[in-house]
């Protein structure tokens, strides 16, 4: 049996890997392989960790958990969180749609995204939705949309704080500061244009500046980035104060996403060897430090939204990608003792690097669960890249038919398949307690065709 660490709704029973009461291996018999599957329990449990942990420290207005729908825009998942309360962070169009057809009520949704046109930026309007601005035109174009409507456009502005007293390093590049890398970052209003903006709002009678919004993204987990980037939100937030005029004061601020999930291995995060805190801590610095440099500010932080939007935290654990050994290859020759279990899945289907020494995410046999992991082998992927998933990594023997899982794949894994070797991508179930159903079907082979378009003069070929 393995000692990896297994999230509280994974268990193994008679010798079989089970998420919350669904036996995965008759999960990988009746869906087929490879397959994403979601735990609906486990992102409920995310999602009232985050509101639960936050709301605590923050009696004095209410927390809106906004989750990313990037990390895994399924609208049956959406449906869940949407269900529970959970507001959501979207980048785009696409994922606009995905939040509609997903249920989220109209002012728990954040339209985010890089060159809005003026599409989402009329569609925004028209329902009510708020529109973070990450450039000076889209503050003209909601004036001119909103005019045209006879409507108001909510806004907020994406803000780039300015951390001058932190002289931390960024865990993704210990060789770059936070402070520098969260200013040259593409995304976010530049500072000298946000100043540049704030007058015109005195004569944008239908734009209505609700808030500040800001993400840093995850370059630390310690709280004193946390502290830094809210004083430098509460900075910006004085400086629009008294560039608007009029006594203006946030009704939204957003503190955006960035929280780590414990059980994450991300490869492409360097620094990885300190303890990840708890959710309340996070809360505990955020709201402390708001409230704080707020009232240094004479701002009272009383019915204020603070709004957070994990992505990677809420969903991580939620999932995990099931896929079959097909064949077993054993070297014998010059010396060697070397095994290969061909699978069914690839490094297209996770997002990882073709040759992985030590995987990004735990792997375990699901229905050899309690047997010695002893036997070295490469798991392997199906594609012609050198698609090593595991290298020699130790399982019990395997076999053909095996059903073997990646544990944590929940964030930013699906939404980034492709179709490499004409490979029609996986689909994903959702299970809760002891149901499983579909909630995106895989994808046929005809479909990888589908976008094809073969021209008149080359038909007869
Ligand atoms: C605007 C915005 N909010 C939230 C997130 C979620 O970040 P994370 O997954 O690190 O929590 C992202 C990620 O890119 C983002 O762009």
């Amino acid at each position: 049996m393995s000692n990896i660490q297994l999230n509280p709704l994974l268990s193994i029973r008679n010798g079989n890997l089970y998420i919350e009461d669904v036996n995965t291996v008759d999960i990988a018999r009746e869906f087929g392989t490879p397959l994403f599957v979601v735990s609906e329990n486990i992102l409920v449990n995310n999602y009232k960790a985050f509101r639960d942990g936050f709301q605590k420290y923050y009696p004095e207005g209410r927390i809106r958990v906004m989750a990313a729908v990037k990390a895994n825009p399924t609208v049956a998942v959406r449906k869940v969180l949407s269900r529970e309360g959970c507001g959501c962070d979207t980048f785009g169009f696409g994922e606009l749609e995905t939040a509609l057809r997903g249920g989220v009520p109209y002012e728990d949704i954040a339209v985010n995204g890089s060159i809005k046109g003026p599409e989402i930026i009329r569609k925004a309007i028209d329902l009510g939705i708020p529109i973070i601005l990450d450039n000076m035109d889209e503050l003209d174009m909601c004036q001119d949309e909103a005019k045209k409507m006879s409507k108001t456009a909510l806004v907020l502005l994406r803000i780039k704080p300015y951390m001058k007293d932190l002289e931390e390093p960024s865990d993704f590049f210990p060789q770059r500061l936070i402070r520098d890398m969260t200013q040259s970052v593409k995304y976010g209003i530049p500072t000298s244009e946000v100043i540049q903006m704030l007058p015109k709002f005195a004569n944008m009678p239908n734009v209505k500046l609700e808030g500040v919004h800001t993400h840093a993204g995850r370059h630390s987990k310690k709280p004193i980035f946390w502290k830094s980037l809210v004083t430098s939100i509460v900075d910006m937030i004085k400086t629009i104060h008294d560039g608007v005029g009029n006594n203006w004061k946030p009704e939204i601020v957003s503190v955006g996403g960035g929280f780590p999930s414990d059980m994450d291995k991300e490869s492409r995060v360097a620094v990885t060897d300190y303890q990840t805190p708890h959710i309340e801590d996070f809360a505990k610095v955020i709201t402390e430090t708001f409230r704080q440099e707020m009232n240094k500010h004479g701002f009272s932080t009383k019915g204020i939204i603070l709004e957070i939007e994990p992505g990677r935290a809420m969903y991580n654990e939620s999932g995990i990608h099931l896929f079959k050994v097909h064949n077993m290859k054993h070297e014998t020759a010059h010396g060697m003792d070397y095994q290969w279990a061909e699978t069914d899945t690839s490094e297209t289907f996770l997002s990882i690097g073709g040759l992985n020494v030590t995987p990004p995410f735990d792997l375990v046999s699901c229905n050899k669960a309690d047997k010695t992991y002893d036997t070295k082998v490469d798991v392997v992927g199906i594609t012609c890249n050198y698609d090593c998933l595991a290298e020699q990594t130790k399982l019990p023997q395997l076999a053909k038919n095996d059903i073997l899982a990646f544990l944590n794949t929940g964030s930013y894994i699906e939404p980034y398949t492709c179709n490499f070797n004409a490979l029609p991508r996986p689909g994903m179930v959702m299970v809760n307690g002891s149901s499983c159903e579909w909630v995106k079907r895989p994808e046929t082979q005809e479909e990888v065709f589908s976008r094809h378009v073969v021209p008149e003069r080359l038909q007869n070929i």
